[in-house]
């Protein structure tokens, strides 16, 4: 639950904020983030790498308010695709701040990554070196560049969020050789400045082992470019992943031991071969944004299916939080606007769509008087729930709503019907 979060009387507040007032002011369902938690936790990570830098994943949840937290908390930005480049370049965020990802850039996102003057692209394919290489020039822009390399580290997470396994789409590989022919390569191109590599191994990861295993092969990495080049990248970029809580049993990461465990293992390789430190860099979007985030849901139906358990619907479902459904994810959820004392029964908290994996917690105990009205608060979804909210079934997407020291405002908008007419070609034709 985020910082602020109370339940006092049985009514949850958060930002010092009554969640039913945000209900009747905002409608739900509704995502509530808690600001001061989401700059606290920046400004957490910040300290922990003062001598480094830490860029938020955007992919984890970006508007322009958000962006301006950030940049104000003193964070880079990790963009992912041009849309999340405009979003920044909308909050006014600083553009040499602004790192460029994406496994297939297409030349339109190059062409506007070079246009705006992003701070770094990572690499990931040799077409893309050569492409980037090409647009460079013919503009006469010299781009800081990355080469993200697949560590081969296997992380302990959800098949589907892993990302350094040798088998998936994502970098150049270190065992194959792929990652030493990918800095040849762009060690040719004058138009591009090599500055370092980035490893990212996934996430959602308890498992600190993992993160340090890859700055060790990234830091070995660096040896045998310098052996080779006679250069020594100033960079290494080791991405984000860390876990947060979501159910009882979670222990999320100190954002200073994975500082130091980090530092700890590349300047230990780097004196071992006489290399300088390199600059560190972190990505963590969900440890940042994850645990400031609430879902508040009004119940809708409550069915008792005989012998098994009781199915709560609530008024959204699947189009505001995937992760249920896509990942088995966990969350934890409460009655959030009243008081009690009835007992538990075993439930499942369900959406509105036309999709029976259309879950959003799928065991949880609710008390045995909730009833239609009732509002429920899920607890951690501020990061990759509004992200990936999708229009399934033309459901408008949810508000976002930021509270903080007692007030709250919107961020983003709650979507209309009108929203979702807007880009039919024809309507009342
Ligand atoms: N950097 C890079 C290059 C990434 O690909 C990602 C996440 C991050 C940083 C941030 O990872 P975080 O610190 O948030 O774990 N939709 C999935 C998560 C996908 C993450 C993709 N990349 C989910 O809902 O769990």
């Amino acid at each position: 639950w985020p910082r602020s979060a109370k339940r006092d009387d049985g009514v949850m507040t958060v930002g010092g904020v009554d969640v039913r007032e945000l209900a009747e002011q905002y409608g739900t369902p509704l995502y509530v983030y808690d600001e001061n938690d989401v700059r606290a936790r920046a400004r957490e990570y910040a300290a922990a790498f003062d001598d480094g830098d830490v860029h938020y994943a955007g992919k984890a949840f970006l508007c322009t308010a958000v962006a301006k937290w950030l940049h104000e908390e003193g964070l880079g930005l990790d963009v992912c695709s041009g849309g999340e480049l405009a979003v920044a370049l909308a909050a006014g965020f600083p553009v040499e701040r602004i790192t460029l990802h994406g496994n297939n850039k297409s030349v339109g996102e190059l062409e506007r990554a070079l246009e705006a003057g992003v701070g770094r692209i990572v690499l990931d394919s040799y077409e893309e070196i050569a492409r980037l290489g090409y647009l460079a020039k013919e503009r006469g822009a010299r781009p800081k560049v990355m080469i993200r390399v697949t560590t081969g580290v296997e992380a302990h997470t959800h098949e589907f969020i892993a990302t350094a396994h040798d088998d998936q789409k994502f970098g150049f590989s270190r065992s194959s050789g792929a990652a030493l022919e990918a800095v040849r390569r762009v060690l040719e191109l004058d138009q591009l400045q090599l500055v370092g590599l980035h490893s990212h191994i996934g996430s959602q990861i308890f498992d600190t082992d993992g993160f340090e295993v890859a700055a060790h092969r990234l830091a070995e990495l660096l040896v045998a470019i310098r052996d080779e080049h006679g250069v020594e990248l100033p960079e290494l970029d080791l991405g984000g992943g860390y876990g947060i809580a979501y159910v009882p049993g979670d222990e999320p990461h100190d954002p200073k031991a994975i500082a130091d465990g980090l530092r700890a293992i590349v300047s230990r390789e780097c004196k071992a071969y006489g290399l300088s430190m390199p600059r560190l860099t972190v990505e963590p979007g969900r440890a940042i944004v994850g645990p400031g985030g609430v879902t508040l849901y009004e119940v809708g139906t409550v069915k008792d299916v005989e012998g098994l358990r009781t199915y709560v619907s609530v008024n959204g479902g699947m189009s505001d939080n995937l992760r249920t459904a896509l990942y088995g994810a966990e969350y934890s959820c409460v009655l959030a606007s009243r008081t009690s004392e009835a007992a538990p029964m075993l439930s499942r908290l369900v959406g509105k769509h036309c999709e029976s994996g259309d879950i959003v917690v799928r065991d949880l105990w609710l008390p045995e008087d909730l009833a239609a009205g009732d509002l429920v608060a899920v607890a951690a979804t501020g990061a990759y729930c509004r992200s990936m909210a999708s229009n399934y079934n033309y459901v408008p997407k949810a508000a976002v709503v930021a509270v903080r020291d007692g007030r709250s405002r919107v961020i983003v908008r709650r979507e209309t019907d009108d929203d979702l007419l807007r880009l039919d070609a024809e309507v009342g034709a």
